[in-house]
């Protein structure tokens, strides 16, 4: 059985039910998403291995290869047509061309279920799907329940990594009006013990957790690489539980009323779907889904704890964020162009921290050497994602890293923003030249670094920015790299 199968048993069926990585019941054999490849715009829908099993990545990965590739659509397995798209501007507007939400990156979080690789829907600040037209999700006060499979060490403190029941409007319309798990160490409405991250309820203007608006110290922080997270609401009841997805079961974080503060009891629930991003599309937040899925009805715990074991059963599992040519921590490395008429230029700081490409030879001064060597160390941020940082040769301490996707020097200043940005995960060129690497950005993996008129960014394939140009991408975002000058 699955997930879906585990809620209709328990008489509580699933209205919506979205996974990359599987499906969520025995039967589904239909699309799971949809991707759009870069190079002709393609798209093609990719499908379980066999009836409820896991996504066929092979079939993404021949499709993807040597370009890039993006999940347009997350279906709905529920056979409700509920299918997540690239959302709409709201209270919010997106990064994309008319205020629209970015689209995930097809290849920023590789996993494997049970020994097989599939792939999650990395979401960073800007990324959000959404469906304001969804069918049979709870509407008012009605009774609805919810789980999602996260990545716990992939958050941020900005508002709201969702998925869950929203504004059809997709502006706040008041207290009440979504009901929707969050997860990561927002602190502007609610909070729980420690400094999180939690999984909390979006009820609207108030991140939940627990019976007050503010801190609730049962809310535990939660931080699994797979975490397993539970919103449910009926009249005046709530509850938040939560689990490692990848053993164990559920705790519950709070059961009971609804909060006092006016507008939460009756709820005035709307019964879009959201994923991603807050009620009104505020885009800010970070974190990665695996699979989900919105049930007609209040679960039982029982019906739950059920659908946690088939979560553990699934066996996710953590695989490679890298492919290509290696790299050796403690290395010197420089980074050449692979672009016609560049290919003299590396990837170097100047003297006011931008980084650039620079002509470089043997008969370069030693400073010049020195600007474009960089030492391999173990990424900073990311966990233990296998993904690298790349410190200065001649200013230890300081690092290559993003600031609004152009590339430049910085100090570690220790905080996470800081090391995320400062996290690269090389990948196979896409030049498709085998001994060549394009490295991606840890926390954008839509967005590779990139020479454009000589500046590094780190750039997506097609976009809003002059950057994003899709003409001579692949050759832009492909380098040899080979031992550093100095
Ligand atoms: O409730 C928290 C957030 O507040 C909602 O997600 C958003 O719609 C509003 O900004
Ligand atoms: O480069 C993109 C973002 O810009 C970085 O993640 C952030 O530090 C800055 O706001
Ligand atoms: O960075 C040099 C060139 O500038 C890139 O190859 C091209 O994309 C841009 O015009």
């Amino acid at each position: 059985a699955g997930p879906c199968d585990i809620y209709a048993s328990g008489g509580t069926p699933c209205i919506a039910a979205h996974s990359t990585t599987r499906a969520l019941y025995s039967s589904y054999n239909g699309a799971l998403y949809q991707v759009q490849r870069g190079s002709d715009k393609a798209k093609t829908d990719i499908k379980p291995l066999s009836a409820g099993g896991v996504a066929n990545a092979a079939a993404q990965d021949s499709f993807c290869n040597n370009t890039t590739c993006l999940i347009t659509i997350i279906y709905d397995q529920s056979g409700r047509g509920n299918h997540l798209t690239q959302a709409p501007p709201g209270g919010f507007k997106g990064p994309e061309a008319n205020g629209y939400d970015n689209l995930a990156s097809a290849i920023g979080a590789p996993v494997t279920l049970n020994g097989q690789k599939a792939y999650g829907v990395f979401v960073s600040p800007g990324t959000g799907y959404r469906n304001n037209a969804a069918s049979g999700t709870a509407k008012g006060d009605e009774p609805e329940g919810m789980y999602a499979v996260l990545d716990g060490t992939h958050y941020n403190q900005y508002c709201c990594f969702d998925y869950g029941n929203a504004e059809t409007s997709s502006l706040d319309t008041g207290n009440g009006h979504m009901e929707a798990i969050y997860f990561g160490d927002c602190t502007s409405w609610g909070s729980g013990a420690g400094s999180g991250p939690w999984i909390m309820a979006d009820l609207e203007n108030g991140l939940f957790s627990g019976l007050s608006s503010g801190k609730n110290t049962n809310d535990p922080p939660i931080s699994y690489r797979f975490t397993t997270a539970v919103v449910k609401g009926r009249p005046n009841q709530w509850a938040i539980r939560g689990a490692n997805a990848a053993s164990g079961s559920l705790s519950t974080f709070y059961s009971g009323v609804r909060p006092s503060a006016s507008g939460y009891n009756p709820m005035s629930k709307e019964g879009a779907i959201i994923l991603g991003i807050g009620g009104d599309n505020s885009i800010s937040a970070q974190g990665t889904f695996y699979e989900g899925a919105m049930t007609s009805g209040y679960p039982s715990d029982a019906t739950e704890n059920a659908v946690q074991a088939n979560i553990v059963a699934a066996k996710y599992a953590t695989t490679s964020l890298t492919s290509g040519p290696s790299l050796t921590v403690g290395s010197s490395v420089s980074l050449r162009v692979t672009t016609s008429s560049y290919t003299d230029r590396y990837l170097a700081h100047n003297s006011s921290s931008a980084i650039i490409t620079q002509a470089v030879s043997a008969s370069s001064s030693s400073t010049l050497k020195q600007q474009a060597t960089w030492i391999v160390r173990t990424g900073l941020g990311g966990g233990n994602s296998g993904c690298f940082s790349f410190e200065s040769r001649d200013t230890p301490g300081s690092y290559m890293r993003h600031y609004d996707f152009a590339l430049r020097l910085g100090t570690n200043d220790g905080t996470k923003q800081f090391a995320e940005d400062a996290t690269f995960c090389p990948q196979t060129a896409l030049n498709g030249l085998s001994a060549d690497s394009s490295i991606r950005s840890w926390n954008y993996p839509t967005r590779y670094v990139r020479h454009y008129a000589n500046v590094a960014y780190v750039a997506g394939n097609g976009g809003v920015h002059m950057f994003d140009a899709a003409a001579s991408f692949n050759d832009d975002v492909s380098w040899v790299v080979a031992s550093g000058f100095a």
